[in-house]
Formats: C-alpha cells, structure tokens, sequence
C-alpha cells in the first residue's frame, strides 16, 4: 500500500516537511508495477532514496547543532542506523533476493515512527527557533550553508 502523506506528519517547519515529503515519493516508487519487475529499476529508486536520505539526514543533524538540540547525538545515530538498514537492503537485492516487499513495509514504518515520534521531540523542544532557522535566507547564511548537502549529491 502506497505511504500517504497526512497532517499529523506536519513537522510545522516547512523546508523539512517538503523534505519528508520527498522521501515518501521515493518510498512510493518502490511500488510501481513497471519498477518492481525490473532489477534495475529498483536499483535505481534505492539509490536516490538512499542518496536523498542522507542528504536530508546530514540537513536535519545540522539543523539540530545549529540550534542546539540537546539530543542531536542519538538522533544522529538513529539516522546512522537506518542507513545501515537500507544498505544491507540494497546489498540483498543486489544478491538477487527478493526484498521490495519487506523494504517497502520497513520504509513506511520506519519513516512514520520516525517522524512522529523522533523528528517531532526535536520540533517540541527547539522548533520556533528551527524554523526561525530554515526561513532566514541570506547569502552566506546557516540556511544556503546547509542546503548544499542536497547539490553536491
Ligand atoms: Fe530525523
Ligand atoms: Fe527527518
């Protein structure tokens, strides 16, 4: 079943939102028909997720140091973890397993649990000053700074 984007996903900070957003269009392409039966097609989708994960991952962590979030480590590690996570997914497909399935059910899980529960703790504690944050756009600034994670990938 493809992952829906519904407003208890609101983060309220619009540039992670969008971001979030991203990544579930990602999640979803996993479950196109076309791409499903076609290995490489699968690959693909797993690249730019994994690549476009990391680069949101890498604007969130930096985000939360800018703004001091007490518990930026462990966020971190989460992140850390999941990577590794979707790794050995893609190691398995690469093998030749048939792991969309299972990938695409973590995915949504992990992706929502994720956001509700660890992505919203950080916006509870240091939200008005993130997004004070991501909506100064100045030349030079933290903002223009972070968001080249997104070009150099
Ligand atoms: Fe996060
Ligand atoms: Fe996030």
């Amino acid at each position: 079943m493809a992952m829906v984007w519904t407003s208890d996903l609101n983060t309220g900070i619009d540039v992670i939102d969008r971001q979030h957003q991203r990544i579930v269009d990602y999640i979803n392409q996993l479950e196109d028909p076309a791409t499903r039966a076609d290995h490489q097609a699968i690959s693909r989708v797993l690249e730019d997720l994994a690549d476009y994960t990391l680069s949101h991952f890498a604007f969130e962590e930096s985000l939360q140091e800018e703004v001091g979030y007490q518990y930026a480590k462990p966020h971190k590690a989460v992140h850390d973890m999941f990577i590794k996570r979707l790794t050995s997914y893609q190691h398995r497909h690469d093998a030749g397993e048939p792991v969309v399935e299972q990938l695409h059910a973590m995915l949504c899980t992990w992706l929502t649990h994720h956001i509700k529960r660890d992505d919203m703790a950080y916006v509870a504690e240091v939200g008005a000053k993130a997004k004070q944050v991501t909506e100064d756009r100045k030349e030079g600034g933290w903002f223009s700074r972070a968001m080249k994670v997104f070009r150099k990938r």
